[in-house]
């Protein structure tokens, strides 16, 4: 089963692009044969800011996502078993045929994919792009809740109350600080340049690094932005990775519309914000992510992508399946 191994150690190498909190890339490939193996890495994982391992587990999912459309675009058939536990998942190789070309398109779009932190433009995205974007998250096993203009002034409160109790945490700060701006090991965290130069006129606040970015934000105000929640029926293991598998999906049809999305996760780190974020879902859903959507200025460059740890930090070929080391 070489070209099976050789298709999945492909995949394990095309979703070191998906995206991950502070770039953490907390995931781990196992290629066995014709099978592969997702676990989660601990010593990637936010242990102030995300102690019970939900952001890490979803960014795991994220990965899942886009080695599944990568073993696609190549026009390998997988199953895939998904457990809360260690692994996580698991990727069965099962047949190939000639590849099909919306499945590559799939592929490309998940590499021009990226973190936008730029102030929207004042086009709206379209209720039915909104709709399209629902029915991703639904794909992926999850859901997705489009808050309304009252949702939205509650959110930018919980935002404040969350954004300040993480910059009175000293803890927090020294966390955020190892992956964010300055220099660190290569392949890791978020760089200046991907960062706003100056705080963005936004009705809900991005995220305070604590460091000074690069990325000219542009002006005007992101009143145009939509504000949702991705969230699901259950809190455990198992459905943080199908919110991860969610995010890929609905982020990859956003990428094909031009819509931007960027995640804000403070208000789910923080139990008294989860709280009150669940409540905005009338208590039937739990709150796994906060999704900034909006059309990004198109006349400038966004950020570069983030930067990767390498094929060899993240994907083991077990000897005798083949091909030797990636
Ligand atoms: C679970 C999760 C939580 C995230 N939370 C935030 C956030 O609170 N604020 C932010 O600016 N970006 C957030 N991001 C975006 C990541 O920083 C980004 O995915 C990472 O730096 C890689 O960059 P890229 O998406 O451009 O490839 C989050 C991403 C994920 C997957």
């Amino acid at each position: 089963m070489t070209a099976a191994t050789d298709a999945l150690a492909a995949a394990a190498d095309a979703a070191r692009l998906a995206p991950s909190v502070h770039n953490t890339q907390p995931w781990r490939w196992v290629v066995d044969g014709d099978r592969m193996e997702l676990f989660a890495v601990p010593e990637r994982q936010l242990t102030e800011q995300d102690p019970d391992g939900r952001l890490m587990v979803l960014s795991c999912g994220a990965a899942l996502h886009h080695a599944l459309v990568a073993l696609a675009a190549a026009g390998w058939k997988a199953s895939v078993t998904r457990d809360g536990g260690e692994p996580l998942a698991v990727i069965q190789a099962v047949g190939h045929e000639p590849a099909d070309p919306h499945d590559m398109h799939r592929l490309q779009l998940l590499q021009v994919r990226r973190t936008d932190r730029r102030v929207v433009t004042d086009e709206p995205v379209a209720p039915e792009a909104l709709e399209a974007l629902a029915a991703a998250a639904r794909r992926g096993g999850a859901r997705l809740h489009v808050l309304n203009r009252d949702q939205v002034l509650q959110l930018a409160v919980m935002i404040e109350h969350s954004g300040e109790a993480q910059r009175h945490d000293a803890k927090m700060q020294a966390e955020t600080a190892q992956w964010a701006g300055g220099s660190r090991p290569d392949g890791t965290g978020i760089p200046a340049v991907s960062l706003p130069a100056e705080t963005p006129l936004t009705t809900v606040a991005e995220r305070d690094f604590g460091v000074a970015g690069a990325l000219a934000a542009g002006g005007g105000h992101d009143s145009a932005a939509n504000y949702a929640i991705l969230y699901g029926e259950g809190d455990e293991r198992s459905d943080w990775l199908a919110a991860g598998e969610a995010l890929g999906e609905l982020w990859l049809v956003a990428t094909g519309r031009g819509t931007a999305v960027l995640p804000l996760s403070s208000p789910v780190e923080l139990d008294f914000t989860r709280v009150a974020l669940r409540r905005m879902l009338g208590d039937v859903g739990w709150p796994y992510l906060v999704l900034r959507l909006g059309i990004a200025d198109p006349e400038h460059a966004g950020p570069p992508h983030t930067p990767r740890l390498p094929a060899s930090a993240v994907v083991s070929v077990l000897p005798g399946s083949g091909n030797g080391a990636v």
